[in-house]
């Protein structure tokens, strides 16, 4: 242990991020090891790479900076007229018969830290459903056992989870008996080690390294490397849909959207919301020298986030909705160790709950240091071929991030119901809506019931006795 503990210390001295063992002298032998055993997972050498390149470039080094020409993204708009109703119909059909032959697979990135929620534990296990109380995680797999009754094939469903949330959601699903479902996969994302802004490894505390998930692009290492590809090639199946753990009205299972991927060939499928406000905090997409790319709204110049067309609307309004399919072998090849790191790390400020020089905790209220995560909409600018596809924001859209305000529980609670009472009143139910859309109480539709307009019209008209809806009314 001694020559091991010489060798890293010396590693780490190397690449001057000796700071981390600046309370070796006060740890125990315990405290002693999980240090050492957390930094042998490091890999400086790369860590020491990214630091410079992200971090460290001498003014002399760095690229005057050139306006990217910047020019919205073509999109397959939603069916406004009778052409496209068609196309879309088509694209339904397309995307039934891939469903039924069993070609999908699903992927949640479940592994952030959720810090702005401020909730402690896995942001999947959050309750958010306005009657029932239901958590992101129970919605999620009643959704993915809807499919699988509706196609009659399992689903492979792979939650990525990281170091952050692994044990905490496999014990989540285990007391929940898996809701029910037996094909769930946990794989778990890499971690990189958060630095100071001079690219000194911060500390969590006097022995523990202050790690961080590697980003929602984690997933295609994780997706590789936990052997999900290998499987999912050896029973045929080459779609994978991708998801984020934070967005309950997320359409994990869309025929409309699997068929246009489908009918274009597509690498990589991506889901549009049209933005509800010129510096809403989503990713743009953009063509850049004719490429498809998401541009991330820190990136995206300000008067471009603002300019408006000659007929008023946003010139760069089409926002990201986290919301993804992918060619299985294109996905897989992101994450091998040759091309896997093709895709850039991002640095970003963020408040790093860390120690300062005598070990006294440190909760900061402004970013203190910066994490460096991967993108899973970069895939977009290694495809050769990829769409982009407008879905409506009430329908598809409500991410929960912070723990109240904009994008918060309440935000999506509002959503949820809106969304419901749309499709009752849809089916021709009477009940009170506001001029928000909103009754004034909360209902609740299972999505083991239905989990879009379509179903649900289907199957309610196919009731022989509908229930009345009021307050608590919960349809399952
Ligand atoms: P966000 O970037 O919004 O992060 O992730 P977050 O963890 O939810 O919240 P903050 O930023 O710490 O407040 C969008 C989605 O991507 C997943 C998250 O779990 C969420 O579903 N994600 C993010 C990962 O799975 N891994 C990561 O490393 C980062």
């Amino acid at each position: 242990m001694e020559k091991l503990q010489r060798e890293i210390f010396e590693q780490f001295e190397q690449y001057g991020q000796e700071q981390v063992f600046c309370f070796w002298n006060e740890l125990n032998d315990d405290e002693r090891f999980s240090l050492c055993r957390q930094a042998a997972r490091i890999d400086i050498g790369r860590l020491a790479g990214i630091i410079d390149t992200l971090l460290k470039k001498k003014a002399s080094e760095v690229l005057p900076p050139i306006a990217v020409p910047y020019v919205p993204a073509s999109y397959i708009g939603l069916p406004l007229d009778e052409t496209s109703r068609c196309r879309w119909e088509d694209a339904y059909h397309l995307g039934e018969e891939i469903l039924n032959a069993g070609r999908v697979a699903i992927l949640t990135a479940a592994g952030g830290q959720g810090t702005r929620l401020g909730f402690e534990g896995p942001k999947g296990t959050f309750a958010v459903t306005p009657v029932k109380g239901k958590s992101l995680f129970q919605i999620f797999a009643e959704k993915v056992r809807f499919a699988e009754k509706r196609y009659g094939n399992p689903i492979h469903w792979f939650i990525m989870t990281s170091d952050r949330t692994h044990n905490e959601t496999i014990e989540f699903f285990g007391k929940n008996n898996s809701f029910g479902l037996s094909n769930i996969h946990f794989i778990k994302q890499g971690s990189l080690a958060a630095v100071t802004a001079e690219g000194k490894i911060m500390l969590e505390d006097k022995w523990h390294i202050a790690m961080h998930p590697d980003g929602h692009g984690g997933a295609f290492k994780a997706f590789v490397n936990s052997g999900a590809n290998a499987m999912l090639a050896g029973q045929g199946v080459d779609v994978v849909s991708y998801c984020q753990i934070d967005n309950p009205l997320a359409p994990i299972i869309d025929p409309y959207f699997i068929g246009f991927h489908e009918k274009n060939h597509a690498q990589i499928s991506s889901r549009m919301i049209l933005k509800a406000y010129p510096e809403e905090k989503v990713g743009v997409f953009c063509s850049i020298y004719g490429h498809s790319a998401v541009v991330e709204y820190s990136d995206l110049p300000v008067e471009l986030a603002i300019k408006r067309d000659p007929n008023g609307a946003l010139r760069f309004k089409t926002g990201n909705a986290g919301i993804h399919l992918f060619n299985r072998d294109f996905f897989g090849s992101l994450g091998t160790e040759m091309n896997g790191f093709l895709l850039p790390l991002h640095a970003a400020r963020k408040k790093i709950p860390t120690i300062d020089g005598n070990g006294n905790p440190v909760d900061p209220e402004t970013p203190n240091g910066i994490k460096f995560e991967i993108f899973i909409f970069d895939a977009s600018q290694f495809a050769e071929r990829s769409i982009i596809v407008e879905g409506n924001r009430r329908e598809i859209f409500s991410p929960i991030k912070n723990s109240f305000g904009l994008d918060s529980p309440e935000t999506c609670r509002q959503d949820q119901v809106r969304l419901f009472s749309k499709w009752l009143v849809a089916a021709g139910s009477d009940i009170p809506i506001d001029a928000k859309g909103l009754p004034p109480f909360n209902i609740e539709i299972s999505p083991l019931f239905a989990d879009n307009e379509r179903d649900f019209l289907a199957k309610w008209s196919l009731l022989e006795k509908r229930p009345a809806i009021s307050a608590g009314s919960y349809v399952a």
